[in-house]
């Protein structure tokens, strides 16, 4: 086969068009349909795509717990979960949470014990107090802190942060997702 002079492409390897898969998620209430290239983790997908930024990316590995959301009610670290991997599936982000002007009990508990400084683990952290309320495995202050161990916070507002959950947990009602 000989190539020729006028064709530009001739002895290259073809290029392959970028592949991108079809998902339906339905993001604090919203029915979301994208194509999404499949190594777009969920994190990226709500922070890039769907302007959804009060979720945080830290260290992007799973170990700060700042990309905390909710996935059918339980709490992950949206940087290691790639979004093809959620098709079909409820995802409820810190903008979710609040009922119109009603604050999530967890986020009222975080102001009412001024659980934050920087604010960067909050969203995070309040995610995770949700999810973790709604597992019912929490019976006092030593096991919140256990359980959320993988929420890291660099201003060190742990001492708050465990009141706040703690209130939550008292009040009973911490665990409620919209
Ligand atoms: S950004 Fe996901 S765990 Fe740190
Ligand atoms: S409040 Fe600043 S990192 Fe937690």
């Amino acid at each position: 086969m000989s190539s020729s002079a006028g064709d530009p492409g001739a002895g290259r390897p073809p290029t392959a068009s970028p592949s991108t898969h079809p998902i339906t998620l339905r993001v604090n209430g919203a029915r979301k349909q994208l194509d999404i290239a499949p190594w777009t983790t969920l994190l990226d997908l709500l922070r890039d795509t769907l302007d959804l930024t009060g979720t945080k990316k830290g260290c992007d590995h799973g170990q700060c717990g700042a990309c905390t959301v909710l996935v059918n009610g339980k709490r992950i670290n949206s940087c290691l979960s790639l979004a093809v991997t959620q098709d079909g599936a409820e995802v409820t982000t810190i903008e979710g949470l609040a009922s119109g002007e009603s604050l999530h009990p967890v986020q009222a508990a975080f102001i009412e014990k001024d659980a934050f400084q920087c604010g960067y683990c909050t969203p995070g952290q309040i995610c995770s107090a949700v999810g973790l309320l709604r597992e019912g495995r929490a019976r006092s202050l030593d096991d919140i802190r256990e359980l959320m161990s993988g929420n890291i916070c660099r201003c060190g507002a742990y001492p708050n942060i465990l009141a706040a959950i703690d209130q939550a947990r008292r009040q009973g009602n911490g665990g409620q997702t919209p």
